[in-house]
């Protein structure tokens, strides 16, 4: 690069980002999910800022396979995503987390000679979205970068990005997996509706395997998977003023094979009351709150569910170990 000092150090000024009143709507979700039967609390309730440092430390886990298994494939096939893309994008990134994964997309549309014409990183961790934002701008001076702090669980309006910028989704991670599969289509219509009919979504998807593989995964010998799902309550103590006593709850992880899913529950070891927001909240011994679910696709699974939501399966990559899949969706 030998572009004059001044233009190569110009800050590239992150967007004013765009917040949709998460924390009212996040309590009435709460106070629904622990008054129902059975008591659920939805995943995203993990990702305060601790809980978004434990997901980290579960990504670097030895049983922890998806995150090493998408990064190989990402790794070998951001520039075919970068050449069939082509010009002028806009990367628009459903949980952009640490931000680990869209670094080697931008390098690879950079790399191609056509950077990105925008990336809008959407995320539920303010803390995390701030300082990935930031740290975006700073890496890459030729791309504009709009966070968005959002629950992208529910509709949500992206900023004005730049005209005539063709929208590529990007959803890894599969976080596509904690929907349940009639959501997980609604979910993807919307994204297809964002997108328009020149758009693209680049989709991690983890597939089904052995039930020893899927448990290990979830049930970490370290016990950083116990205390991510364990930290959930802590954040309820923390900031809603609830007075769960963690020691007795316990993490629990299984795969379910009918329904091809994980669930991870906090199972109550006592029969015991618990107050929130005014409220009390009976548990009796052994009964759990169902905290996660983690959906597993098969190839026929995963066709059901992208061609009901408008799009086609224009690639699809696995790594060598065939744990994973990134998909290329194109509008059907
Ligand atoms: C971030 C939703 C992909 O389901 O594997 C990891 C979250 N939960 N360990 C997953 C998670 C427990 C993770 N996703």
């Amino acid at each position: 690069m030998n572009a004059p000092l001044e233009r190569s150090t110009a800050t590239n000024r992150v967007r004013t980002a765009t917040s949709h009143g998460l924390d009212l709507a996040l309590r009435t979700e709460v106070l629904r999910g622990l008054a129902a039967t059975p008591k659920t609390l939805p995943p995203k309730l993990f990702y305060d800022a601790t809980g978004a440092v434990l997901f980290e430390r579960i990504t670097e886990l030895p049983e922890y396979y998806p995150t090493r298994a998408e990064l190989e494939i990402l790794r070998a096939h951001t520039r075919d995503i970068a050449t069939l893309a082509g010009e002028r994008c806009a990367l628009v990134e459903y949980g952009s987390g640490a931000g680990v994964k869209v670094r080697l997309l931008l390098d690879a549309f950079a790399g191609e000679g056509h950077p990105v014409a925008a990336y809008v990183p959407i995320d539920i961790s303010r803390e995390q979205l701030a300082d990935v934002a930031a740290q975006i701008a700073a890496e890459y001076p030729a791309v504009p970068v709009y966070p968005v702090c959002a629950d992208y669980t529910a509709p949500l309006r992206l900023p004005d990005l730049p005209q005539r910028a063709r929208r590529i989704a990007f959803f890894p991670g599969s976080t596509i997996g904690n929907f349940h599969p009639t959501e997980a289509a609604a979910f993807l219509r919307r994204v297809r509706r964002t997108i328009a009919d020149d758009g693209v979504l680049v989709l991690g998807v983890d597939r089904r395997k052995d039930a020893a593989t899927l448990d290990a995964a979830y049930n970490d010998s370290a016990g950083i998977t116990a205390v991510f799902n364990l930290n959930m309550l802590a954040r309820l103590n923390r900031e809603l003023g609830a007075d769960f006593d963690l020691p007795r709850f316990q993490h629990r992880a299984f795969f379910n094979e009918v329904a091809s899913r994980i669930e991870m529950h906090l199972v109550s070891l006592e029969r015991q009351v618990v107050h929130l927001a005014g409220e009390r909240f009976a548990f009796e011994a052994g009964e759990s709150i169902w905290t996660e679910s983690s959906y597993k696709y098969d190839l026929a699974a995963l066709g059901v569910l992208v061609t009901s939501a408008g799009f086609r399966i224009t690639r699809l990559w696995t790594d060598a170990a065939e744990r994973f899949w990134v998909a290329y969706l194109g509008a059907a």
